[in-house]
């Protein structure tokens, strides 16, 4: 037995998959990083190398796998490509199991290291375990382990839930089902866990609460992964799990329970996706499937962010309360849509903290001789983390001893690791070049960080604070009624597919989602698209207005009657000259009824959330339009995932 285990997390986006045709198929969780288990007459590790290898493209940061042979279990792990462990098992010559787990991390929590790879074992070196998800009862949990004399390793939530199954193996005489019950009903948060006992060679145990699991179903055979890829090569039959189930697996058998341990019934369903469209969890584009992932990728971000009081806790805030407290002006810099994620945010950090909030993009900030100094916080945006042109700027924000704080979304990468504290968004790994989840993401861990300044500032009371986190909680659920809601968005998108030129409009927060919605529309459909504050539109833009322009209008909730007003005049301006309004209000808003063309309806959300729900529909327009006009929606012509260069 080998090594040690780290933290890992997936997230996963229950969406509505739709086939290459667009039409719409069965519903599926679709996760974020590589889960796979085997028990049959396959040598193990030559099966879950290969499924691990069928969901590399995922992108992540470590890899590991653990056999079970003879009574004991043997593991190996390491940080980085799936390459570095080949190597390690080429080394090591594996043993000749037939039972065998095998896990590729996103990190999240903990450096992507081999410490912090899975899996991770008791200290006895008696079941091993695999683990994607968020455990957020884990801090506590360990504290009691520890208090038991358990001596834990890794900076990993995965970690402490080896320690609690070895705990419970020795409760129930080695029945590792027992045990996977009894560690289930302890848990908090999200979690797909695979577990192997070394007394137990023929069996692995499974479970899953709010992340997906599927189970193979094969002759003499039988799989567990995170999806279907891993194993299709095998099998096509498989089984969704539901939600706070346990599947027992042997090569004959699978038996479902539930956290109590009574019978449980799990979904068949045949897989008909050829191994391109499961590695996309069914979706025609990484795109549709991250932007369906949004509810997930939000709640993730918040999971774990209030104490039982309900005050915030920012854990990676490496920056004391002390410091916040004498900051007394916060610059943003990012790049792209990135930087549109710190021009919504802008809004909420001075109304929460009364702090003068500057956004910049990254390639201008170090140029123009910015106001920088000890008292400045600096908050570079960035979902890979590498955009050299916000590594440098927050380089030269340090030099002017400026605090700077990271908002990414990859664990371990340069950007963070260069700053003084970080807030990672759990979005998972974003594939598309072109960000969606990592948007959403984005603007709410800006929110935490005005909430937490607000806070420790003591400019917001703490039942305010935890008011505006009860309307952030409400978000998911607000963003899947606008995913479920969509066609109406696609079918314009294909009515508009040949448009020359599209503007958006917005005041308030919907003066960045308008340029967030034209940024879309440019980098996936290669068309001009232009997006406005609205009272900027007299001094110039409305030009642009002709006969037939479609002009997507984002109208602000009511209750910001100037604003609101002076939006239903906009829309009247550009109407009279001819412009196909589609306008984007909140339901209920029966006076923009009168001046739409077209009305694409927003669950009513505050006006500092609306971006959240009211970017959707932009997101799905802008990939409509790029698939009917037959592009790469994943990666679009000229564009790279990270621009590391300046
Ligand atoms: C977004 O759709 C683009 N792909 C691009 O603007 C991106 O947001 C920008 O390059 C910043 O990337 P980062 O968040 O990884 O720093």
């Amino acid at each position: 037995m080998r090594g040690l285990l780290p933290v890992s997390r997936m997230t996963s986006g229950r969406g509505r998959r739709r086939s290459a045709a667009g039409e719409p198929a069965v519903a599926t969780l679709v996760p974020m990083c590589g889960i796979v288990g085997y028990v049959g007459g396959q040598q193990a590790i030559d099966v879950v190398m290969d499924g691990l290898r069928r969901l590399e493209y995922r992108g992540y940061d470590s890899a590991g796998v653990a056999l079970v042979e003879a009574g004991s279990l043997h593991t190996a792990k390491r940080a980085g490509k799936l390459a570095n462990l080949d190597k390690a098992l080429a080394h090591e010559h594996p043993v000749p199991a037939t039972t065998g787990i095998g896990h590729t991390r996103w990190a999240t929590h903990g450096a992507p290291n081999d410490v912090n790879a899975h899996p991770h074992t008791d200290a006895a070196g008696r079941v091993a375990v695999i683990h994607n998800g968020i455990i957020e009862n884990f801090a506590e949990l360990r504290v009691g382990l520890e208090r038991r004399g358990h001596d834990l390793v890794s900076e990993t939530d995965t970690e402490v839930v080896a320690h609690l199954l070895g705990e419970e193996l020795s409760r129930h005489d080695g029945d590792l089902v027992a045990a996977m019950h009894g560690v289930c009903r302890d848990l908090a948060g999200a979690f797909t866990l695979v577990a192997v006992a070394a007394a137990d060679p023929d069996r692995l145990v499974a479970a899953r609460r709010s992340s997906p699991l599927v189970v193979g179903l094969g002759d003499g055979e039988n799989f567990v992964a995170s999806d279907v890829s891993a194993f299709i090569a095998h099998t096509r039959e498989a089984l969704e799990l539901g939600q706070d189930q346990v599947v027992e697996v042997t090569r004959d058998s699978v038996t479902v329970t539930d956290f109590a341990g009574a019978a449980a019934e799990a979904t068949p369903y045949h897989v008909d996706w050829d191994a391109s469209a499961a590695e996309k969890g069914g979706y025609a584009w990484f795109m549709l499937k991250e932007i369906d992932e949004q509810p997930r990728a939000i709640a993730d971000t918040l999971l774990g962010r209030m104490a039982a009081d309900g005050s915030l806790q920012l854990d990676e805030m490496r920056l004391s309360d002390e410091e916040l407290r004498v900051v007394d002006k916060v610059i943003i810099i990012a790049c792209g849509t990135a930087f549109y994620s710190g021009l919504v945010a802008k809004y909420a950090i001075e109304h929460w903290t009364r702090l003068p909030c500057e956004v910049e993009l990254a390639s201008e900030f170090r140029y123009r001789d910015p106001v920088v100094d000890r008292s400045t916080l600096v908050v570079a945006i960035s979902q890979s983390g590498e955009t050299m042109d916000t590594l440098m700027a927050i380089r030269y924000a340090r030099a002017q001893r400026a605090r700077v704080l990271a908002i990414c979304n990859t664990n371990g990468s340069t950007i963070p690791r260069e700053s003084d504290a970080v807030i990672y968004t759990r979005a998972g790994p974003e594939i598309a070049v072109a960000s969606t989840k990592g948007f959403l993401s984005q603007i709410v861990a800006c929110h935490l960080l005005g909430l937490y300044l607000a806070q420790v500032r003591g400019t917001k009371y703490g039942d305010e604070v935890k008011a505006i986190l009860d309307q952030l909680h409400r978000v998911p659920a607000q963003v899947q009624r606008v995913l479920d809601d969509a066609d109406q968005v696609r079918v314009l998108a294909r009515d508009l597919a040949g448009s020359t030129s599209v503007l958006f409009l917005g005041r308030h927060t919907g003066f960045p989602v308008a340029l967030e919605g034209a940024l879309k529309l440019k980098e996936l459909a290669y068309l001009h698209a232009e997006g406005f504050a609205a009272g900027e539109l007299k001094h110039g833009p409305i030009a642009l207005v002709d006969i037939g322009v479609p002009v997507f209008v984002v109208v602000p909730p009511r209750g910001r009657d100037a604003i609101h007003a002076k939006m239903l005049s906009n829309i009247q301006e550009v109407r009279a000259r001819g412009a196909r309004t589609i306008v984007l209000a909140e339901e209920g808003d029966d006076e923009v009824a009168g001046h739409a063309d077209e009305v694409i309806w927003l669950p009513r959300v505050p006006t500092l959330l609306q971006p959240l729900v009211a970017t959707v529909p932009l997101q799905i327009f802008a990939c409509e339009v790029a698939t009917a006009l037959g592009h790469d929606v994943d990666q679009p012509r000229n564009l790279a995932k990270s621009v590391t260069v300046e």
